[in-house]
Formats: structure tokens, sequence, C-alpha cells
């Protein structure tokens, strides 16, 4: 009998961040600042309370060093840390052929790192999603300008027909966001994808062969959700200030690998002490410590 591969994770983080300019003439657009932490450990709690453990992190090759200095090799989180270089942003899709030694025959959860979520039940329908062992799982949620986003299209029993990247008349207003559970299958279907009229790998075009398979299920993200984008200066801002509410009201973190590592039980009270003590008495440290009470 052969045996399904556990599910792996990548973290999508490269890209040239030309929407965020002059910030990211010098620094990667997912190591900037949402509220008290860099970007990426959103994306990277995400993958945590899905359950999976070896995450690949794909950069540009000068953004590189400085992930590995702001992530290290995952041990702190009892996660292990694989960093990929993408040369040139040629499109989502090449993720999965410059992933694909790394996912040796795993199916994958990879999420964008400039996407943040947060909403109640995430971790049921984390869950949910990792169990699927054959085709894909995206998730769909309804925004007011999905213009900018990959679309789905819906038929009139209310299942997912196409997925249409940035359409000019969307189909609908659910836009599909930047989380993919695919199987095993995803790095030999996305070597059949050819670059889009502006020269990406799209992933919409990925999804699409899942979908015609009859083999990608669209899943609805509610209203209960918060699925926030980072895009622009000022939805960057707004993202910031949605945590910095968040964590006031609650005193509780929102996107802490170190308290999401601890709650898995991957690393020890000592291990957690040791890192609270990293923080020192600023606010995140100090709710490290909490965490140990
Ligand atoms: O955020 C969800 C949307 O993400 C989806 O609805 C779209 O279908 C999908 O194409 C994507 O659209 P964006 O316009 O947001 O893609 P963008 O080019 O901004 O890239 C998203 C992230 O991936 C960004 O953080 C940079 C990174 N990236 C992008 C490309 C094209 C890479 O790491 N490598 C790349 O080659």
């Amino acid at each position: 009998m052969t045996q399904t591969k556990g599910r792996k994770g990548i973290i999508l983080a490269g890209g040239s961040g030309t929407r965020l300019y002059p910030i990211t003439v010098s620094v990667s657009k997912q190591l900037l600042p949402v509220y008290d932490k860099p970007m990426i450990y959103y994306p990277l709690s995400v993958l945590m309370l899905a359950g999976i453990r070896e995450i690949a992190v794909i950069t540009t090759p000068q953004d590189r060093a400085q992930f590995e200095r702001a992530l290290g090799d995952g041990s702190q989180w009892g996660v292990s840390l694989t960093f990929i270089e993408q040369p040139s942003p040629d499109g989502l899709a090449q993720a999965y052929l410059l992933a694909e030694d790394f996912l040796d025959g795993a199916p994958s959860a990879m999420v964008l790192g400039d996407n943040i979520f947060f909403g109640h039940g995430l971790p049921e329908m984390l869950a949910d999603a990792g169990k699927q062992t054959k085709g894909g799982t995206v998730f769909g949620y309804r925004v007011a300008d999905p213009e900018r986003y990959g679309v789905v299209a819906f038929d009139a029993e209310g299942r997912a027909s196409q997925i249409i990247e940035k359409p000019e008349v969307p189909p609908s207003n659910y836009a599909v966001t930047g989380l993919y559970f695919l199987d095993a299958e995803a790095p030999a279907r996305a070597r059949k994808v050819t670059p889009s009229p502006r020269g990406e790998l799209e992933i919409t075009t990925l999804l699409e062969s899942y979908l015609n398979d009859g083999l990608l299920n669209v899943q609805r993200m509610g209203r209960g959700y918060a699925w926030l984008d980072t895009g622009t200066h000022g939805s960057l801002l707004d993202a910031g200030n949605f945590v910095r509410t968040l964590e006031q009201r609650q005193g509780m973190q929102t996107g802490s690998p170190d308290e999401i590592a601890f709650g898995q039980k991957w690393i020890t009270r000592e291990e957690l002490e040791a890192r609270s003590k990293m923080f020192g008495k600023n606010d995140y440290g100090t709710y490290l410590a909490g965490l140990l009470k």
C-alpha cells in the first residue's frame, strides 16, 4: 500500500513589490511591519495553525539573506524552514516548479507572503482542507473590488465554473484568496501552464486545470473572517491598524508563531521562555512570558 506523504507548506515571498515603492526599494514587502510583527509572520502562522511543520520560503535572490535572518531555520518554533530562490517574478504557479524537489511527492499548502487571515474557526477550516488527499481546495472571499484578484464564476447551481485573473468585468464578488491546498500533482500540472499575456505563470491557470477535471473545491470564506490586503500603502496601514485594534482590545496576539508553536506543543516551556527573554520587556516579550503563567 502506498502511503500519502504529509502535507508540506510553501510561503511565496518573492516579487518585485513595486506597488509599495519607495518603501520596498531596499526591503522586501513581506518583511515590512504589520503593526508589531513582520508581515511574513502572519502567513507563516496560518501554515502552522494547519499543523504544517516542513515549510519552504521562496524569496528573491537579493532578499534571501534577510529572510534567513528574520526567520532562522524555524527550530525556535519547532518547524523546519527551507529557503528557495526565485530568480525573477515569473508568476505564482512557478512556485510549484521551484519547490518540486522540496515537496518530493507530498501535497502542499501554499500561502502568499502578503496575505493575512483572521477569524474564528480558521484552524478547523484549515484542518478540513488539509484532509483532502485528491485535488485541491481554495477559498473564495467576498470583496468590494474583485477586479483586483482572481475571481470565481459560479454556474446556476452555485458551483464554481471558472476562475478568471483580474477580469475587467468580474463575474462575481468572490476573490480567490492567496491560500492554496493542492495535491501532489501540483508540480506536474504547473509544468503544463504556459505564460499569460502579461508573461506570468498564473496560479488561476493551474487552478483551472484542477477545476476542469472536477477536482477543485472552492470553499467560501464567510464574512466572519478577515482577509486583509497589504498591496497598497493605505491597505498596509489598515492591516496594521486592524491587528493593533484586535490585540489591544483582546490583550492577545494575532499571528504569533511563538504562541502557536507553544499551543501545538512543538516547543517546550523552556524554549518559549528563552524566546520571551530574547524580546525583553517589550510588549511581545511580555506577552510570551505571560503565556507561561
Ligand atoms: O492575494 C490573492 C491574489 O494573489 C489572487 O486573487 C490572484 O489570483 C493572484 O494572482 C495574486 O494576485 P496579485 O495581483 O496579488 O499577485 P502579485 O503579483 O501581487 O503577487 C502576490 C504575492 O506573490 C506578492 O507578495 C509577491 C509574490 N510573488 C509574485 C509573483 C508574480 C512572488 O513571490 N513571485 C512572483 O513571481
